[in-house]
């Protein structure tokens, strides 16, 4: 098959792990006869610095023609100064709400290899295998937000807001992508004291009822911060707003041994989908070859199945990752005693010799 497909390298560390995914996925081209054209833009703070834009108009447009999106990471440390309007975390959630990609799947799966690389305990971990859903083009990230004086003091609020068409589609994907597995949904919230979650809830009870060969549960978002790192093999498919899902991914990431092993996929209605790792650009590892690829790589796997419907391609990046884990090689977040460190670019070249 021909695809085009938009990559966006980005911030610090974006451009090395980008690399390594495009250089699977030419493997992947190669050994499968397929024709990947491969479209470069910019995001985040190169844009700014480039063009003064953190997601210029062209790269939006290139991207919305192409049949997937990768995207590596943004954010700069030059940006942290909070008086500054333009910044590149913009370029993301621009690009995010412009794709309509309001499904975000988070899977989080533990390599066997794997286990003794988490902080948690290996008997906690054993068996993990759970996908958060998180909900990414609405709630508190897109609501109104801003400065005003309260009690002749400086103050600022952010809105979070939901519709019920927004929570539905999210809660259905959800249900659907339980029906493939094992059949389990936990919706979470914090209806006991947010409005929001309590429309949250409501709908998501309204939709379950539409699905009773799927198991549901709703929980506040505090109790599953708490039993994702004490029973987190219960979970299976976890849906859940956008701020919630965002803290909520980076504690399960911890199940995973390293922030650097988890990959995304975010999806809308027939539209290209979003592919990135969930870890940020790490500016004080960017240009030393140690950052892990295998988030990225990974996303494009999923990109593979989700975008382009090449589920044995997408299998065999998978398999590949996990073949290179097996022969005991481990970037520099993830090595242990008796493991072979290498840099991101010999863990790249690895896993695309396994394809
Ligand atoms: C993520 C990131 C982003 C988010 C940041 C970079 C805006 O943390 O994808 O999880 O909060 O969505
Ligand atoms: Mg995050």
């Amino acid at each position: 098959m021909e695809a085009r497909i938009a990559v966006l390298p980005g911030d610090g560390i974006g451009p090395e792990v980008m690399a390594e995914a495009v250089k699977v996925l030419e493997r992947v081209a190669e050994v499968y006869g397929h024709t990947f054209v491969f479209q470069e833009g910019l995001i985040g703070g190169v844009a700014i610095e480039r063009t003064g834009r953190p997601l210029p108009d062209e790269v939006l447009a290139t991207c919305k023609a192409s049949d997937a999106v990768l995207l590596a990471a943004v954010g700069d440390p030059k940006y942290d100064d909070p008086t500054l309007k333009v910044r590149p975390e913009q370029g993301l959630l621009a690009l995010r709400k412009g794709l309509g990609v309001f499904a975000n799947l988070r899977p989080v799966k533990l390599y066997q290899e794997l286990l003794h690389a988490s902080t948690l305990k290996p008997e906690v971990i054993a068996g993990v295998d759970l996908v958060v859903v998180r909900e990414l083009t609405g709630g508190i990230y897109f609501g109104q937000r801003g400065r005003k004086r309260v009690n002749g003091t400086e103050a600022a609020y952010d809105t979070m807001l939901y519709t019920v068409p927004e929570v539905e589609r999210v809660v259905r994907l959800a249900f659907e992508l339980a029906r493939q597995r094992r059949k389990k949904v936990t919706s979470v919230d914090k209806a006991n004291v947010l409005e929001s979650s309590r429309l949250w809830r409501e709908t998501a009870e309204r939709v379950a009822s539409e699905y009773p060969d799927v198991e549901f549960e709703s929980m506040y978002v505090d109790i599953a911060a708490m039993r994702l790192v004490r029973y987190p093999s219960v979970f299976d498919v976890v849906v859940t707003g956008n701020m919630f899902g965002d803290i909520l991914t980076d504690e399960a990431a911890m199940i995973a041994g390293s922030i650097g092993m988890l990959p995304s996929a975010a999806l809308g209605e027939g539209k290209p989908g979003l592919y990135e790792p969930i870890h940020g650009s790490a500016p004080k590892y960017a240009g030393l070859d140690v950052a892990n690829p295998i988030a990225t790589i990974l996303s494009a796997a999923m990109l593979l199945r989700y975008s382009l419907g090449l589920e044995e391609e997408a299998t065999a990046v998978e398999t590949a990752v996990g073949t290179v884990l097996k022969q005991g090689y481990r970037t520099r977040d993830i090595a242990e005693e008796g493991t072979q460190v290498v840099g991101t670019r010999e863990m790249g070249d690895l896993i695309a010799d396994r394809i």
